[in-house]
């Protein structure tokens, strides 16, 4: 079946300012900051596992064993501290607690039900009640009645997205940031070790998530994760041979990029519709890398493959071009792509167009 559904940048820079503009008049600017932490959710048996992982592929350390922090369900979850960026805690969900992502995580090459994901992206607010209050009087839906209220932070998520499957989640800090530990806390026998290579310290914090949607949905992902953020849109790449849009969202230059990978046009599922509406029948509707930064790429890429890391793509890019990029292949336990960027001489973008094309094309092994 055609159709003739194909994106148009005119179309959502409309709709951008129009989501901008009835943020600012709804009283939410300035409300929302930078990302503070990604919460990844994994089957029980993969917890210390998957951290482990996590510990030995990125510059983040073990910081705590304890009953999720964020949602009081008494999951076990374990925090990994970035002191210069987004925290990471994994967790794994009690069986038998309803798990709201399971309709957006499966495809044709996962196992039914699966659990893996990166579920959940948190951002700072300083004032949750007000936040929560604006939102739901614009038909946000969260995912419990009220804020969770401890005495070291209030935690509020959104239910996941039609679009990208993804919730948002806003925690106001009471004390000192990053403070995950709180007064009903209860610590766990768990540990999760890091290997001591001095490559890892060359490993920096999360530069961006991207995060693979349908064609048809471009344009609504975007302007809802604006509308709950306080975020801009910056930019849009298109690989036509790919069927392929980068899209990039960002608070300010330098900070966090949240990225959603789209195709340009529908039809959605048909053979040749590309590497990225290819990930979604195959994976589902979920976030494909997270990229961090780097000091030293070839360091870094040498010393994960003698570690036993496989890559999807060789290291591409070069100093003139402004940066160096590599695609791991997908972690079978948390199911994410790792990426790790490398920026020359100051270049503030996150890829350059032969870049993308070659990485993007490697993702089609997937
Ligand atoms: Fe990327």
């Amino acid at each position: 079946m055609h159709n003739a559904f194909v994106n148009d940048d005119a179309k959502l820079l409309r709709d951008v300012e129009s989501a901008l503009a009835s943020r600012r008049q709804a009283g939410l600017d300035g409300l929302v900051g930078n990302l503070a932490a990604v919460v990844i959710n994994v089957a029980p048996k993969d917890l210390v596992p998957a951290a482990e992982e996590l510990l030995a592929t990125t510059g983040l350390v073990f910081e705590a064993a304890l009953d999720d922090p964020l949602t009081g369900d008494g999951s076990p979850a374990l925090v990994l501290r970035d002191p210069e960026g987004a925290d990471f805690i994994v967790r794994s969900r009690t069986p038998g607690l309803a798990n709201p992502f399971v309709p957006y995580n499966c495809g044709t090459k996962t196992a039914a039900l699966v659990p893996a994901r990166l579920e959940t992206f948190i951002f700072e607010c300083h004032d949750l009640d007000r936040y929560a209050a604006i939102q739901r009087e614009r038909g946000v839906a969260f995912a419990t009645a009220a804020p969770w209220v401890t005495d070291a932070f209030s935690f509020l998520q959104t239910m996941p997205s039609a679009h990208t499957g993804n919730s948002l989640g806003f925690i106001q800090w009471h004390g000192r940031p990053g403070m995950y530990l709180h007064g009903q806390s209860r610590l766990l026998p768990l540990t999760a070790a890091k290997a001591d290579h001095l490559w890892l310290a060359r490993i920096g914090s999360l530069d961006h998530v991207a995060t693979r949607v349908r064609a048809r949905h471009r344009d609504a992902a975007i302007v809802e994760f604006l509308a709950l953020t306080n975020y801009r849109f910056d930019f849009a790449v298109y690989v036509e041979s790919l069927n392929s849009i980068t899209n990039v969202a960002r608070l300010g230059v330098g900070d966090y990029a949240q990225v959603f990978t789209s195709g340009i046009g529908s039809p959605d599922a048909e053979p040749g519709a590309g590497p990225t509406e290819g990930f979604i029948a195959n994976y589902g509707l979920r976030p494909h890398h997270m990229a961090f930064g780097t000091d030293g790429i070839e360091e870094v890429v040498s010393g994960l493959q003698s570690e036993g890391m496989q890559f999807l793509s060789e290291l591409v890019g070069s100093r003139e071009e402004g940066l160096k990029q590599i695609f791991s292949a997908m972690s079978p336990q948390t199911m994410l792509v790792n990426e790790y960027i490398e920026r020359y001489d100051g270049f503030d973008g996150f890829f350059t167009k032969s870049n993308v094309t070659r990485l993007t094309k490697a993702t089609e092994k997937q």
